[in-house]
């Protein structure tokens, strides 16, 4: 028997993706149609014998997860359970608080997702190579290349290319280290728990000076129960013999930035091609024109002589007017787009209303989209010194914008009734 576990954070996590994650906790904001982590619950649910999926976050618990929760479970016919955190754990912590629930049952292994990535999750050919390797209590991180400059903004890997052994392991190294990158998941053996506990026990005899001098509290929630499965599980894992590397070519993506949400809809929809043809849209008689990859929710009204995509979704209950052009963006449920409006490179939050004639547009900054890996060409929303970058419009929910309204480069919050045009601006 085997069980997964999807890591999904908590509200004081995925701050980058604000205003989109200020409503909904940012594992359920849709990618591509369904929730983020929809997509990791429908691969783990392929996985014969997996048996029990645990979320495990420190959001309270909420109409919008627990609902979640008991449709993914009817429709995957898996049994999916949340765990919550009184405090943030850390990426190790909560997997050790809630070990007696992750060993119920004595699950040969178990998975570890981190719901932030999306990716085509080769979970089947994972744990092939995983059976093939070890002595059974061993464990294994999934991999993906970047390039040398993106590999320094991720836990960076040496492996022996015969073996596959982890030598190596750094987390956000200063110098480059390798171009191998911890891709987020996991594939454990029980016998994890024996190197949390390690841990777990110097963190609480450690005194509270010695903490804070290796820089171990989580700002937020200091707590000697964090513990990072990055730091302080795999880099002194590494060179054991325990620990291996399952490499990847195919898609893999973060999902950090509102920018970076588009990117992974465009993959996700291309996924479909191979695993949900009919989620695609076709063009037809009495249809809007499609152009390339297109989701449409079966209870959004569009009009045929709207022309979308390539690479839109269109949520539920959204609706669409006459000669309305979308391309490269995701309207997500209850929106409306009034007759003539174009969408270029944006995400409409939930409930907007997109007047007559407006332009909703943000700046492509394509990454190669036939590269397997691009993660970081896509730019974040704000620089580091707080500007906006060339990239998408966000406009945050139940925003109403005008009609022959230009909305360029901008972010937008939520509930707010825009009264005029505005270029690369954060409308409060
Ligand atoms: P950043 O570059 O800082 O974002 O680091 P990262 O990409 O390694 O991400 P991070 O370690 O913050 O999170 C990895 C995954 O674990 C994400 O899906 C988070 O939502 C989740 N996560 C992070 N911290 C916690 C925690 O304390 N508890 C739980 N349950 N999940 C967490």
């Amino acid at each position: 028997m085997i069980k997964a576990v999807i890591l999904i954070g908590g509200p004081m996590k995925g701050t980058r993706f604000r205003p989109l994650s200020l409503e909904l906790p940012k594992p359920l904001f849709p990618v591509a149609g369904f929730p983020m982590v929809y997509h990791h619950i429908e691969a783990c649910s392929q996985v014969p014998d997996l048996k029990e999926i645990l979320l495990i976050g420190f959001y309270q618990p909420n109409e919008a997860l627990t609902r979640f929760i008991a449709n993914a479970q009817s429709e995957f016919s898996v049994h999916i359970r949340y765990l919550q955190e009184f405090t943030a754990l850390g990426t190790a912590g909560g997997l050790y608080h809630f070990r007696d629930q992750i060993l119920g049952g004595n699950p040969e292994y178990f998975f570890v997702l981190n719901s932030d990535v999306c990716c085509d999750f080769p979970l089947q050919e994972m744990l092939t190579f995983h059976r093939g390797r070890g002595n059974g209590g061993h464990f294994t991180i999934m991999a993906t290349e970047a390039t040398r400059q993106q590999a320094l903004n991720y836990g960076c890997i040496v492996e022996n290319k015969d073996t596959h052994e982890v030598l190596h392991y750094v987390e956000k190294p200063e110098t480059f280290i390798s171009k191998l990158i911890n891709a987020g998941i996991y594939l454990f053996s029980p016998a994890i728990f024996k190197h949390i506990k390690v841990v777990f026990q110097r963190n609480q005899e450690t005194t509270d000076h010695e903490m804070n001098s290796v820089n171990r509290y989580d700002l937020y929630h200091p707590t000697k129960e964090v513990i990072r499965l990055e730091q302080d599980i795999f880099a002194p894992l590494a060179g054991t013999g325990e620990l291996y590397v399952y490499f990847t070519t195919r898609f893999w993506s973060q999902i950090k930035s509102a920018g970076a949400a588009i990117y992974a809809n465009r993959h996700y929809l291309n996924i479909y091609h191979r695993t949900h043809p009919d989620r695609l849209s076709n063009n037809g008689e009495k249809k809007p024109k499609i152009v390339g990859d297109v989701f449409i929710h079966p209870t959004a009204v569009v009009h045929h002589s709207a022309t979308l995509g390539p690479n839109v979704t269109v949520g539920k209950n959204v609706t669409i007017g006459a000669g309305v052009r979308v391309r490269e963006s995701m309207i997500l449920e209850g929106s409306v787009l009034e007759d003539h409006c174009c969408i270029l490179y944006s995400i409409i939050a939930w409930n907007g209303v997109v007047g007559n004639w407006a332009r909703v547009e943000g700046t492509p900054n394509d990454p190669n989209p036939n590269k397997p890996f691009a993660k970081l060409d896509i730019p974040e929303l704000f620089s580091d010194e707080g500007k906006l970058s060339p990239s998408i419009t966000v406009i945050g929910s139940n925003v109403h914008i005008p009609g022959e309204v230009i909305v360029l480069n901008s972010v937008v919050l939520p509930h707010k009734e825009l009264g005029r045009s505005c270029k690369n601006q954060i409308m409060l």
